[in-house]
């Protein structure tokens, strides 16, 4: 069997760290149990300055069609007005593939990267999953009499029974492989229509998973024991918005942005994984990116096919080299973004 990857570095630090994922990948190739060809896309910033060309035509109906995966790097370059690129390739891939789970793992791996005072490995280790092809980043709304005092500026947060309820069934599922706790966090207090569909949905769900612990918190108060008691969570599953903020808020207690990982997920679809960081202009071109987010989401990817055996070898060897602070300055470590992902072939060797 051939599992057929897109490969897009798209911009800055994105197309970085994505050649030491690919070397990752390269190098476990051997090992895996099907073959895997890469196919590697020139899509971002350049590319629009040089063509106008966003995502090609025929690019999404041959990456649902025949491709199982996609690795990405990251978009955003100053130089495209409003980021109409990253708009057409990341978000509309999200929505058109229908990855409908963001799933973000908020593991802390080392001791010494946590600035909460008195956590340990053993108090941080949580999976989030974020709604991704809802809620208030759908793009509807509009504005009225822009520009001038009275203007009306409008974003509509959706909420579908059926978008819900699967993110929901997702985490309880995942859940069962795991400690077996779901928290489902919301704002249904004061949004009372659109989280009021998910409270009512998480209580009937929680019936058919009655071996899974439910509860739930507002997004208020999940960020704050977040910080205050991130041992309380297990499995935390919430919208679009709220899980884009948790999750930052989640890589900042594990070390940061450099490290954090996530798939944007169809079971049984072509699924596209990709490290939570941007392009970090600040930083593009310098050799100072952390790779490991890129690389921990290679080890989501191969998971995703079917690889568990490599994944767990990669995360094992993130942990190792984390671990032994062979990473780059961002962890306090001082290697470049090559020596980096270097450490990391040789953790795996
Ligand atoms: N998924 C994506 O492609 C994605 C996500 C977020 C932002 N963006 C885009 O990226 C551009 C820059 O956005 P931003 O600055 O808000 O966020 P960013 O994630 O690019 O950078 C935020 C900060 O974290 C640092 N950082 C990020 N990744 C790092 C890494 N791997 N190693 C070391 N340090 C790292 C950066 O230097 C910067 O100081 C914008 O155009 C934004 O729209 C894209």
């Amino acid at each position: 069997m051939k599992n057929k990857v897109a490969v897009v570095p798209g911009d800055g630090i994105g197309v970085e760290v994505t050649a030491e994922a690919v070397k990752v990948l390269e190098a476990l190739a051997p090992s895996l149990r099907t073959s895997i060809e890469l196919v590697h896309y020139d899509w971002g910033a350049e590319r629009w300055l040089k063509d106008r060309t966003t995502l090609p035509e025929g690019a999404f109906e041959d990456l649902r069609d025949h491709h199982q995966a996609i690795l990405f790097g990251a978009l955003g370059d100053p130089r495209v007005p409003e980021q109409i690129h990253a708009r057409d390739i990341l978000l509309g891939l999200r929505f058109r593939l229908d990855l409908y789970i963001n799933l973000r793992p908020v593991k802390l791996l080392d001791d010494r990267l946590t600035p909460l005072r008195g956590k340990t490995t053993r108090d941080i280790d949580m999976l989030v999953l974020r709604e991704n092809t809802e809620g208030l980043y759908v793009g509807v709304g509009g504005n009225f009499k822009k520009g001038t005092p009275d203007e009306i500026a409008i974003n509509e947060d959706v909420n579908t029974r059926k978008g819900v309820e699967r993110i929901l069934r997702a985490a309880f599922e995942m859940a069962r492989g795991r400690r077996k706790k779901v928290c489902m966090s919301d704002k249904a207090n004061a949004l009372t229509y659109a989280h009021g569909l998910w409270q009512r949905a998480f209580k009937e769900i929680a019936v058919d998973y009655k071996d899974v612990e439910a509860s739930h918190l507002y997004v208020d108060v999940a960020a704050m024991e977040m910080v205050r008691a991130p041992e309380r969570f297990d499995v935390l599953v919430t919208s679009n918005m709220f899980g884009d903020i948790l999750t930052d808020l989640g890589a900042a207690i594990v070390g940061g942005l450099g490290l954090a990982a996530s798939g944007n997920i169809h079971p049984g679809r072509c699924s596209l994984f990709e490290p939570v960081h941007g392009s970090a202009p600040d930083i593009a071109g310098k050799g100072l990116a952390n790779p490991l987010g890129a690389i921990s989401s290679t080890a989501m990817m191969l998971r995703h096919l079917g690889e568990e055996s490599a994944a767990t070898r990669i995360e094992a060897a993130v942990e190792r080299v984390v671990k032994e602070s062979r990473v780059t300055r961002d962890l306090g470590g001082k290697l470049s973004t090559q020596e980096c992902g270097k450490s990391v072939l040789d953790a795996l060797a």
